[in-house]
């Protein structure tokens, strides 16, 4: 069996790739070992750029302008006091709320109408040939248990193999150099949890408290999504319901939250990750597989979609004319931006948590940082900008 791209992984990178070769009349076929049901139900990140939005905006039967929620700003609070980002008169652009897990039931429906070939609960287990121009992928089917059938083998040849399969991916061992791979490790990582409340606040709330960092987001006018800073090696079982609340209620002083019952809760680590190549030969890697940054500042996803599009082009050229040109700049013009955003993500991240070594003097300089930014129109842009996003390069 052959097909032009092969794609692994049906997460928002995969699928709208899918989506875009499609509109070019490029073949492509999609692997993930997950089935439908659980892609379109693990509650993940929320805050789409609006770049994303005027993407995502044109498939056929999205629903993110009617369902998801525009966001014009948000608060960065510390030492007690709210100060809220206005994007709209900073930058002319805002941000939307509008879930992954809704995301991507709009990609996967679109998919599906037009025929798109998505193997669900399939892992890809092996790529070959990718130093020649007839590379290929080896996937076999997966159990209810997660576990791989081996007699269930598919072998698919293609034109290029993408993994954009998250951040364990398979396609990067592949493709990347670990030695020139690049990381950072954070000594903290979010609570998350997710309760059945009305919003607290109309906008999301970055807090910087004495007692460490919480965000407080939202998912829909029922369901919230709040998070606070917490040891990596933390226990979700620990805290009993009304210690949580006791916890986010202390690092957002000011605002009374809203409580509910807490119907979901994890602890995320986070790191920083950079893979030192995205391509090499026929394949190349996309979001997460590529790159790691901490939630801080919501670039994850959006990061992914802006691999997407330039991919999307640099593969048009290949598939269709033979031309190398840009799927040789490809991944120089994409780290331009990853590196962006991995500062961005950093910075946020580093200006709003409290480091387990950090002194008094640490402490007292953030709020000099903080006070830096919400006390400056240049300072308060430059949050705006990278939060809404840096215009595509194409
Ligand atoms: C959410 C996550 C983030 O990392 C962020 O910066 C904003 C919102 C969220 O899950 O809602």
């Amino acid at each position: 069996a052959s097909t032009q791209v092969a794609i692994v992984g049906a997460g928002p990178a995969g699928l709208l790739l899918s989506h875009l070769l499609a509109e070019r009349g490029i073949d492509s076929v999609v692997f993930d070992r997950r089935t439908r049901t659980e892609i379109e139900s693990t509650i993940r990140a929320g805050i789409l750029e609006q770049g994303t939005v005027d993407i995502l905006s044109t498939l056929p039967g999205s629903r993110v302008l009617t369902d998801g929620n525009r966001h014009d700003g948000i608060e960065l609070r510390f030492a007690g006091e709210g100060h809220r980002i206005d994007f709209p008169s900073l930058v002319g652009r805002s941000v939307w709320l509008y879930p992954q897990h809704e995301v991507l039931k709009d990609l996967i429906a679109d998919r599906l109408a037009a025929g798109q070939d998505i193997r669900f609960s399939h892992e890809v287990t092996g790529v070959s040939g990718i130093d020649g121009d007839r590379p290929a992928v080896r996937a076999h089917a997966v159990d209810g248990d997660g576990e791989v059938v081996p007699e269930t083998v598919i072998e698919l040849a293609a034109q290029f193999v993408v993994g954009a399969d998250g951040s364990r991916s398979v396609v990067r061992q592949a493709v990347a150099d670990r030695e020139t791979s690049r990381y950072r490790e954070y000594p903290f990582a979010w609570f998350g949890v997710l309760c059945e409340a009305p919003p607290s606040a109309d906008e999301l709330i970055y807090s910087n408290s004495d007692a460490g960092f919480a965000l407080i987001s939202q998912r829909s006018d029922t369901v919230q999504r709040m998070y606070f800073q917490c040891d990596p090696d933390t226990d979700p079982e620990r805290f009993s319901e009304a210690e949580l609340w006791d916890t986010l209620q202390a690092r957002v002083p000011g605002t009374t939250l809203r409580e509910g019952p807490i119907f979901q809760r994890d602890v995320l680590r986070f790191r920083s990750f950079v893979a030192g190549r995205l391509r090499r030969g026929r394949a190349a890697i996309i979001g997460d597989a590529a790159h790691t940054v901490p939630p801080t500042g919501a670039k994850g996803m959006n990061l992914a979609i802006a691999d997407v599009l330039l991919l999307a082009d640099a593969l048009g050229d290949l598939v269709l004319e033979g031309d190398e040109h840009r799927i040789d700049a490809f991944a120089d013009i994409a780290l331009h931006r990853i590196w962006k955003a991995q500062h961005f993500s950093w910075w946020m991240t580093s200006m709003l948590h409290r480091t387990p070594d950090a002194g008094a003097f640490d402490r007292e300089r953030q709020l000099g940082e903080l006070r830096s930014v919400v006390e400056s129109d240049a300072g308060k842009t430059y949050l705006a900008e990278a939060y809404t996003g840096w215009p595509f390069s194409r």
